[in-house]
């Protein structure tokens, strides 16, 4: 399957059971996600974003998305691809304490502004986004809505955080290698109402060769989901409370400590200034302990390797005595026997 093509007008022959594998795979994706069509074509998320931008906008348009200094994508705010195909960028106006869209605000931007898309979802995300609040202010308005869900698409098949397409959300899309532990790429799912527009238009301009062995990877990532996946993000989104809680509780300035923290995989440490962070940042992996950018921590990796709330705890513990000036190298010890603990894969 690593080097096959296939291609959806038939052009190359002997793909049957490739087509079987791609046909299986879409019917699970909609079971998961509760959509009328799905495709498992797109590289990556970035390409699925492209898709729906080419699909849902025409040059002279606008899309209207989290704003990258509030924790956005910026491959789809104003240094991203809008601008390669002429759309101008909108940013929903931003509550950076409770981490959220405002709506107010954002029902009155919609309002004037009229953008052709509206996306939601970010890629530093604690919270659901508003998408019913907004849903009759976009139909109003004759936005296009879609939600990009590549940070949290293992969490929605599970049943947990939100759930766009019913919410008022037309396409679905997102990487499936974060909170859905595929491999790496892309997936675009949405409601019957959008599908002559993004689905069938897609190739062969933006899909072509569709890399066939990540695609069985991925059949068997949404079939793990299908099967496991309440009990997997249910659990990923304890452990991301109880680790927020317990930095908290060690005295780390753990954001949005008056709304409980977070709702996803994700916490954010608000430490402030670039040289802390990274001079923090960089002190965790003398100490083998590996943080994002920012500072964000996710639980779902940790999770997939059989970790509970007590071991979050425990996870807790080690970055506060690192916080506290505690040498990395004797904490990296104990980072080392923990890890140790945790050898096989979870929720398979
Ligand atoms: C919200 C969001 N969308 C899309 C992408 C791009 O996904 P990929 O890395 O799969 O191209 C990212 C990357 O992290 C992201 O955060």
């Amino acid at each position: 399957m690593g080097h096959r093509y296939t291609a959806i007008d038939g052009f190359y022959k002997g793909t049957r059971f490739i087509d079987e594998l791609e046909a299986l795979g879409e019917k699970l994706a909609c079971e998961v996600y509760g959509a009328d069509w799905a495709s498992l074509r797109p590289l990556s998320g970035h390409m699925a974003d492209m898709i729906m931008i080419s699909t849902l906008t025409k040059p002279g348009g606008s899309i209207l998305s989290v704003n990258p200094v509030n924790g956005g994508y910026d491959g789809i705010g104003g240094k991203g691809y809008p601008p390669f195909v002429n759309v101008k960028n909108l940013f929903f106006p931003f509550d950076s304490e409770r981490m959220n869209i405002d709506v107010n605000k954002a029902k009155a931007l919609i309002e004037d502004e009229k953008p052709s898309l509206v996306v939601f979802g970010q890629s530093y995300f604690l919270f659901p986004h508003p998408i019913t609040e907004l849903a009759d202010a976009c139909q109003a308005a004759g936005s296009q809505v879609a939600y990009d869900a590549s940070h949290v698409l293992g969490l929605i098949g599970g049943g947990e955080f939100q759930r766009p397409l019913k919410e008022g959300a037309a396409v679905m899309l997102g990487s499936t290698h974060k909170t859905l532990f595929g491999p790496q790429g892309g997936i675009i799912i949405g409601t019957s109402r959008v599908k002559e527009l993004v689905k069938d238009r897609q190739f062969p301009g933006l899909v072509d060769n569709a890399h066939w062995n990540r695609m069985a990877a991925l059949i068997w990532a949404l079939d793990e989901i299908r099967r496991r996946g309440a009990k997997y993000a249910s659990q990923v989104v304890a452990n991301a409370k109880a680790l927020a809680k317990a930095l908290h509780e060690g005295g780390l300035p753990v954001k949005c400590a008056d709304y409980g923290f977070t709702e996803s995989h994700q916490v954010f440490l608000d430490i402030s200034g670039e040289e802390n962070v990274n001079r923090f940042s960089e002190k965790l992996e003398d100490a083998n302990m590996i943080v994002d950018h920012g500072i964000r921590l996710g639980t779902n990796e940790s999770t997939r390797r059989g970790m509970k709330v007590r071991d979050m705890e425990r996870i807790a513990e080690l970055i506060i005595r690192v916080y506290k000036g505690e040498e990395p190298g004797s904490v990296r010890r104990a980072a080392t026997r923990l890890r140790k603990e945790f050898k096989t894969i979870e929720y398979t």
